[in-house]
């Protein structure tokens, strides 16, 4: 698709007053409690700005001194996380099996142990496992050292929400989540800036639990361009949803159906890739800097009048329905429940699909495409 600037295009931007703005550096830009899950499911629109964003002036790490966080699991997150407390002066330990990732955590100079050995030194126990490894790891390496003054973290409510992790009641339990891979965590970390992320007080035994939450977002960057605050019911199913109807589920089905579309109709499947695919990178980089309006404006006239022509007849108001019956199964608990059982048998389905994926022309050509690209 061709991209050209449309200079009779003006893009809506949103910007504060100098009085809007020396208020929000004033107090967080707060305007009401966070909304609960509760009312946002029943129907209610919430309106815009009711949620509490953090800044840097929000949060201290003093609270942090002389405490000790074990990072348990050192993957996407882990790594990133713990690179970026330590790279704070958090005293960050690592808790995990042996393995890659054990030798992965040396290598980086941490002090890596087991998650037994972890969950008993540490003030702050972050449990950064895969989601349907908690229940199992919990209950036989983590429970026996959670003690009153000691705080529960995460970055995805999904064990607390689900209740694969039931806490005590006289524990902290936050959640701290960046709203990135861990690569990109790291990344913008390093370029002195942050990823922007969530926190959420799933309980508050001590009354300083959302402090707690502050510091570690601070200690990970994610507080230098804000953080939201909301529940871990909230996060949980948002993240859920988004990632099975638009950002995986949803754009990798559309991809494919394109794909397969205009392969099936004849056309060469190295050119059907780059236009179902590989321009999606493109037009996401606009949406992600400057919004839809603004990818609109540099896209040709033509494709964005295809935009409004055809984008309603492809996805029509019955993708909405099943989005809704999809939120449904998320707040239910029917995904959980399906997914770890999933898990339980070792994932077979998952390991299948994986398989069948890698199979596909879609990732065949890609391969050979993305070669094309890649920067010696
Ligand atoms: N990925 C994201 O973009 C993202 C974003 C926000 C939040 N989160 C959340 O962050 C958490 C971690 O996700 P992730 O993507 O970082 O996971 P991940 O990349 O799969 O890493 C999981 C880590 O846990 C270790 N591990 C697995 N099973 C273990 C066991 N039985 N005992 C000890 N260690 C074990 C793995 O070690 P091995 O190398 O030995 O397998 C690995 O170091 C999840 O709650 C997820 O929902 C992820």
């Amino acid at each position: 698709m061709a991209t050209k600037k449309a200079p009779t295009k003006k893009v809506a931007t949103v910007k504060k007053s100098a009085p809007e703005k020396k208020a929000c550096a004033k107090k967080a830009c707060a305007v009401k409690k966070p909304v609960p899950a509760k009312k946002a499911v029943s129907g209610k629109k919430v309106p815009v700005g009711s949620v509490k964003v953090y800044h840097e002036k929000d949060a201290s790490l003093d609270v942090l001194k002389g405490k000790t966080v074990a990072v348990l699991g050192y993957g996407a997150q882990g790594r990133a996380q713990a690179l970026c407390m330590r790279d704070s002066g958090v005293n960050v330990i690592i808790g995990v099996r042996a393995g890659k990732s054990f030798k992965a955590a040396k290598a980086d100079g941490f002090e890596v142990m087991s998650v037994d050995k972890a969950a008993k030194k540490a003030d702050i126990i972050h449990i950064l496992l895969p989601d349907e490894k908690h229940n199992e790891v919990y209950e036989k390496q983590i429970k026996k050292f959670v003690a009153p003054g000691k705080t529960l973290c995460c970055s995805h409510g999904f064990a607390y929400v689900f209740k694969t992790i039931v806490p005590p009641a006289d524990v902290d339990v936050i959640m701290v989540a960046p709203k990135g891979p861990g690569t990109e965590v790291r990344r913008v970390f390093e370029e002195g800036f942050g990823c922007p992320g969530l926190v959420a007080v799933f309980q508050d035994a001590t009354g300083t639990a959302l402090q707690t939450a502050l510091a570690i977002a601070k200690a990970e960057g994610l507080t230098r361009g804000g953080v939201l605050e909301c529940t871990m019911e909230q996060e949980t199913y948002e993240d859920l949803f988004g990632e099975q109807n638009v950002l995986c589920g949803g754009l990798v089905d559309l991809m494919k159906y394109g794909f397969e579309t205009l392969t099936e109709a004849g056309y060469p499947p190295e050119m059907a890739y780059f236009e179902c695919v590989h321009e999606a990178k493109l037009i996401v980089d606009i949406i992600y800097n400057k919004g839809i309006a603004a990818m609109n404006g540099v896209i040709s006239n033509t494709a964005e009048f295809g935009e409004y022509y055809n984008g309603p007849k492809i996805i029509t108001p019955d993708v909405k329905k099943r989005m809704k019956e999809s939120l449904e199964r998320i707040q239910t608990g029917k995904f959980a429940k399906d997914w770890l059982r999933e898990a339980g048998k070792g994932a077979p389905t998952l390991a299948k699909k994986r398989e069948q994926l890698g199979k596909h022309t879609v990732e065949i050509v890609g391969a050979e495409i993305r070669k094309l690209f890649e920067r010696k």
